[in-house]
């Protein structure tokens, strides 16, 4: 087990750890580009304000640095407000000194996708390990797209979206049947290639999510359990979605990696 837990107070405590972890990378790059690996959904948000606050406020400086998004709808206009490639460049990019020629992320509006997929896996391939790639989690405990089921050596591919998850996306949607039905998502095996992985997640709906990764066996029932293989893994919780691990351990460091910054 490798894992390390962090219980902040509340979101922005959390999304200060994150940007924490993103900042150490960008500052601490030698030599070649910053591979920052992004995601979208409400639980990095709170660190993505905050990135964008130090790069306003302390001149954090994202020239150079290369960012790939884990995921993408398949199917919407490149230009939908809810196309993941719009998204972050509205809650993060667009805000930051970072080259939008330098912000990838699969082509969700490819007349072949699993050819955009295999492209999007050789980019990442050619690029370089992510150096630090943020992730949330679904109620079901996907990360990425990559849905209960998910191999754990999966790579980027079409992934078609449970029922569970396309109700629980549909609040960003004028009505739920907008919701795509399939994905191009990294692949677990894909993300598993970055040096470290910092999963948020906050408010007590990701509670049993966060227990189930966390705790429960690892497997690809719960995708997000398959990340505890990996050597440098923090999950960063509020109290709320800590709520499943039970007293004695939420606020304790596990396992055996290099906690965020500042908060052993
Ligand atoms: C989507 C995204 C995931 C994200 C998940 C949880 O399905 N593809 O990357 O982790 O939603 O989103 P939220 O943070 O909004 O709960």
């Amino acid at each position: 087990m490798t894992v390390h837990v962090v219980v902040l107070p509340d979101p922005a405590a959390c999304g200060a750890a994150v940007a924490d972890a993103v900042a150490d990378a960008v500052t601490g790059a030698a030599g070649g580009p910053v591979n920052l690996g992004l995601a979208t959904g409400s639980s990095p948000l709170p660190a993505y304000a905050e990135l964008i606050r130090r790069h306003r406020r302390d001149g954090l400086s994202f020239r150079g640095a290369r960012a790939f998004l884990l995921d993408e709808y398949l199917g919407l206009p490149r230009d939908h407000p809810q196309s993941y490639r719009q998204v972050i460049r509205r809650e993060l990019t667009d805000h930051l000194d970072i080259d939008p020629a330098a912000v990838h992320a699969p082509d969700g509006t490819a007349d072949d996708p699993a050819a955009a997929a295999a492209r999007y896996e050789r980019l990442l391939l050619d690029a370089g390990p992510i150096d630090v790639q943020i992730l949330g989690i679904g109620r079901n405990g996907h990360v990425g797209f990559n849905e209960p089921g998910s191999p754990p050596g999966s790579t980027t591919r079409v992934v078609t979206l449970t029922g569970r998850t396309r109700a629980d996306n549909a609040r960003f949607f004028d009505r739920p049947q907008d919701v795509p039905h399939r994905v191009l998502t990294q692949g677990i095996g894909t993300i598993g290639r970055a040096a470290h992985l910092v999963l948020v997640a906050t408010g007590p709906e990701k509670a049993p999510a966060v227990a189930a990764a966390v705790h429960g066996p690892v497997g690809s029932a719960v995708p997000a359990s398959l990340l505890r293989d990996h050597p440098r893994c923090t999950v960063v919780l509020d109290p709320a979605a800590a709520a499943g691990l039970g007293p004695g351990r939420s606020g304790r460091m596990c396992g055996t990696g290099t906690p965020v910054r500042g908060y052993r």
